[in-house]
């Protein structure tokens, strides 16, 4: 480290102070049969912030996010040691109820995946079989507020009947995500949302987590550091399945603590 990282490190102020930690990720380790891809990770994710998990490719993103809503458990070789609280809930307890857990994690994933049904149903799905509507109003209202929220009603409410997969794959990002908002999540874990997208869409995407911050917290895994520095306020850097260093995004990218997230920043490693 250098004495001017030294220096603007003393101005910073400490992270995660008072703010309520939603998930609380303590001594995770993550094997994938006898291989070790998470090294005893604990990481405090904070309530209506967006978190960016970056580092090299391989280095364990998509693995620890997958642990936050146990989409690990699909694979059958993955094996998850550790404590991941959700309010306070260890959400590997016996009794939990997977399908509950991921109504309230939600998940976007690198490629748009609608299915392959109108808008209105792409929308419409979860809530019916989560029992979160009564009626048919209850139904439109939710799809509606759910699509706004998403940024996409005024582009499609004239044509919901229409294909999901009709969308511009911009749209059907923000389609994704208003399927993901539609169950009212705590949390929404965002793999990649942009990778597949142009740079216009890619901007819109990027406003849309800016703003959903408010009701939402957000983790987003991203190989850009650049959109790291623009869509979030805490980033953990990971290297070869450890968390090298966690803190706010200025911080990180600025004045770095660690001499491997340095070195990824300027571009020596990835
Ligand atoms: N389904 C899987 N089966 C076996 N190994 C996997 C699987 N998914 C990921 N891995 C391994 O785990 C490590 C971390 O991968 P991943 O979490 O996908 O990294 P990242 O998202 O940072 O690129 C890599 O070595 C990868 O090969
Ligand atoms: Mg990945």
């Amino acid at each position: 480290m250098t004495l001017n990282q030294e220096a603007t490190l003393a101005e910073t102020a400490p992270v995660a102070d008072q703010v309520e930690t939603i998930i609380d990720v303590k001594d995770v380790d993550v094997f994938y049969g006898d291989k070790q891809a998470i090294h005893t990770v604990s990481v405090p994710i904070e309530a209506n912030t967006v978190t960016s998990f970056i580092g090299p490719s391989g280095c364990g993103k998509s693995t620890l996010l997958r642990c936050l809503n146990r989409m690990n458990d699909v694979i059958p070789i993955c094996k998850v040691t550790g404590d991941i609280r959700l309010a306070g809930q260890d959400i590997y307890a016996p009794e939990v109820d997977v399908v509950a857990l991921r109504r309230r994690v939600g998940m976007v994933f690198q490629k748009p995946n609608p299915f392959p049904k109108s808008i209105f149903d792409n929308v419409a799905y979860g809530p019916k079989i989560h029992g979160l509507v009564k009626s048919k109003s209850d139904q439109e209202e939710i799809v509606e507020s759910s699509l706004k929220r998403a940024g996409l009603w005024n582009e499609v409410k004239d044509r919901l009947s229409e294909p999901g997969t009709g969308l511009s794959g911009g749209q059907q990002q923000r389609l994704c995500i208003a399927r993901a908002i539609a169950v009212q999540p705590n949390v929404i874990l965002m793999d990649e949302p942009c990778s597949a997208l142009d740079p216009i869409a890619t901007a819109t995407v990027e406003t849309l987590i800016d703003e959903l911050r408010e009701k939402y917290t957000i983790i987003i895994v991203t190989h850009s550091m650049q959109q790291a520095a623009r869509v979030s306020q805490r980033t953990a850097f990971f290297h070869l399945g450890e968390l090298v260093e966690y803190g706010d995004t200025e911080s990180i990218f600025n004045a770095p603590r660690e001499e491997r997230t340095q070195n990824y920043i300027t571009g020596r490693i990835g």
